[in-house]
């Protein structure tokens, strides 16, 4: 099912997000934000990154899962409502399907048009299973709509995609996530600090998968705010930043250039970088710290051999 959005609303946030990506191209050091990244093309490229030998996250969250799987439904339960943060391509929230047994599903993403092909697809495979989708910014304000089940609610928010928010934002959606929840919980999965080494070679990868990622967002800027980036004059560039244990990735630009769109340009200069994202990298302690600060009151922890990835059910 879609929930009906009327134009009016649709217009409202869209002009919200041209000031809002205006504001990072104009500031003093340039940036926009990760969940342009999402795009349809974006979104693809992502699973294809996730795919990635290199990009450990996915493969080792899907390990722990698997290996957990029993404790994990144990500690959450079945039944309730299933509500996926950032559901994607819905793969990992299906993967409880037949185990945590919801019987409704909320589906909630950015990139709403990708969501409904792959709740299309769902709703045959589990027709027990009531799906709903909502294209939602999560990112400022985790609102469940009234008309959501009041049933006992499971927030599912894998892979570490919390790692893209500062702190303070982390702690104001697990905040709002654990008002919400309805005597239910927040299964989330979170990634670890580790060597520079083995986070290079994910977030900067040989086959540049995800250095074409990070230049894409660039197109879908353009297509939001009509500006005229060029692709070719930019580069991937990752930077591991150690005090505020997080890689950074940023666009670099290549040459002396403007960009323009309606109403404003931006002058660049060789070498500049626009800042397209943080993945913040937690510690056990760290993250058992903002999820008791944000009001959880149990944590039960699961992870792999070589510690690099935490699945976690706070309640
Ligand atoms: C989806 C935010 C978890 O930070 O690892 C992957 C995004 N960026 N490669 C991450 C991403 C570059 C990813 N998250």
């Amino acid at each position: 099912m879609q929930i009906p959005i009327y134009k009016e609303a649709i217009e409202i946030i869209s002009q919200d997000l041209r000031s809002e990506i205006e504001a990072g191209l104009l500031a003093p050091s340039a940036s926009i934000s990760p969940k342009f990244l999402y795009d349809p093309l974006g979104s693809h490229l992502f699973t294809a990154i996730t795919l990635l030998p290199e990009y450990y996250p996915t493969n080792t969250e899907k390990n722990i899962f698997a290996q957990y799987r029993d404790q994990i439904v144990n500690a959450v339960g079945t039944g309730g409502t299933l509500i996926d943060l950032g559901a994607g391509n819905c793969e990992k929230a299906e993967s409880f399907f037949n185990s945590l047994k919801p019987t409704s599903y909320l589906a909630i993403d950015f990139s709403v048009e990708y969501l409904q092909d792959a709740l299309k697809k769902l709703e045959g495979k589990y027709p027990h299973i009531l799906m709903q989708c909502i294209g939602m910014d999560f990112s400022r304000q985790l609102t469940i709509p009234a008309f959501i089940a009041q049933s006992r609610r499971t927030f599912f928010y894998p892979g570490s995609s919390i790692g893209n928010f500062l702190s303070s934002e982390a702690l104001e959606l697990l905040s709002q996530i654990q008002k919400q929840s309805i005597d239910g919980g927040l299964l989330i999965g979170v990634d670890l600090m580790k060597e520079d080494s083995i986070l290079m070679a994910a977030y900067d990868d040989p086959l540049k998968v995800t250095s074409a990622f990070n230049l894409n967002i660039l197109r879908s800027i353009n297509s939001h705010l009509g500006s005229n980036f060029r692709v070719e004059q930019f580069r991937h560039k990752v930077i591991i930043n150690h005090s505020q244990n997080r890689v950074e990735l940023y666009l670099e630009v290549l040459e002396n250039l403007t960009v323009s769109w309606p109403g404003n340009s931006r002058d660049f200069k060789k070498g500049d970088l626009i800042h397209t994202e943080n993945s913040h990298k937690y510690t056990i302690e760290s993250i058992k710290q903002l999820l008791k600060n944000a009001g959880f009151k149990t944590t039960q922890i699961w992870t792999d051999p070589k510690d690099y990835f935490a699945v976690i059910y706070a309640k």
